[in-house]
């Protein structure tokens, strides 16, 4: 039985800790990681206490402290008690103009805190549809090429995140993630490997089955409390 890890991106939303609080009850999710906004980290130790759910950021700076306004460093994260960090979204390359480099940067700072890096990797549409898969296994390794630079695999998560399924309501063929994802691991020697791209209620079954998927990052669905404890317990019952 694998442990199928529901990564919860809430992204610049705010999502109350009372609707968690309400969907999780006295159950454990220690299987989940829920990422709210910085502000709201402190919040969510609560849920981290009573029903073992784990703690990530969705971002991080990559220096460590002094004059940088407006950032938040790995100490801070850890202070607060995030086990995880989310590095390298699409939209943090897309709106931040986040670099491979700074990526590379955050993902060391963050191994040398113990924090474990989620990086995340994916392409754009390719223009020849039937090679899209290929596209993507040689865009998401050149990506990681730079990201993984003198990075002890063993400590990474990495999400394959295809950017044109981000928020589309278009999903990655279940035969296009496995191609992706079994490349990430024979190429890299990362173990553990993540989808992401509207992932939820109508595909997360048959996405979870999938024998190189470990877990998966969400984004619309994980303001949605309720949803996100039906599929964990269905996971569980299905895997
Ligand atoms: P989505 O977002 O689930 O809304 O597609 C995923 C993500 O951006 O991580």
């Amino acid at each position: 039985m694998k442990n199928f890890l529901l990564v919860c991106n809430f992204k610049m939303n705010v999502v109350e800790t009372k609707s968690y609080v309400d969907a999780m009850k006295n159950e454990e999710y220690a299987n989940v990681i829920l990422c709210p906004n910085f502000c709201d980290l402190k919040e969510f130790v609560k849920l981290k206490k009573s029903n073992k759910i784990l703690l990530g950021a969705q971002n991080v700076s990559e220096f460590e402290s002094g004059a940088h306004t407006g950032e938040i460093s790995v100490a801070m994260l850890k202070n607060i008690g995030a086990q995880f960090c989310i590095v390298g979204h699409s939209e943090r390359k897309q709106f931040n103009f986040e670099t491979l480099s700074q990526t590379n940067q955050k993902v060391k700072l963050l191994i040398e805190s113990n924090i474990s890096p989620i990086i995340c990797v994916g392409e754009e549409l390719y223009s020849v549809e039937e090679k899209q898969a290929e596209f993507a296994v040689r865009f998401v390794l050149s990506e990681l090429n730079e990201i993984l630079k003198d990075v002890d695999v063993s400590k990474v998560i990495v999400a394959y995140e295809p950017v044109w399924a981000i928020g589309t309501g278009k999903v990655a063929s279940n035969e296009h993630i496995e191609t992706v994802l079994s490349a990430i691991k024979k190429y890299t020697g990362v173990e553990f490997t993540l989808y992401g791209g509207s992932f939820g209620e109508n595909n997360f079954e048959d996405i979870a089955k999938i024998d190189c998927v470990d877990g998966a990052l969400i984004g619309g669905a994980s303001l949605k409390p309720e949803l996100i404890c039906k599929m964990q317990k269905r996971i569980k019952e299905i895997l």
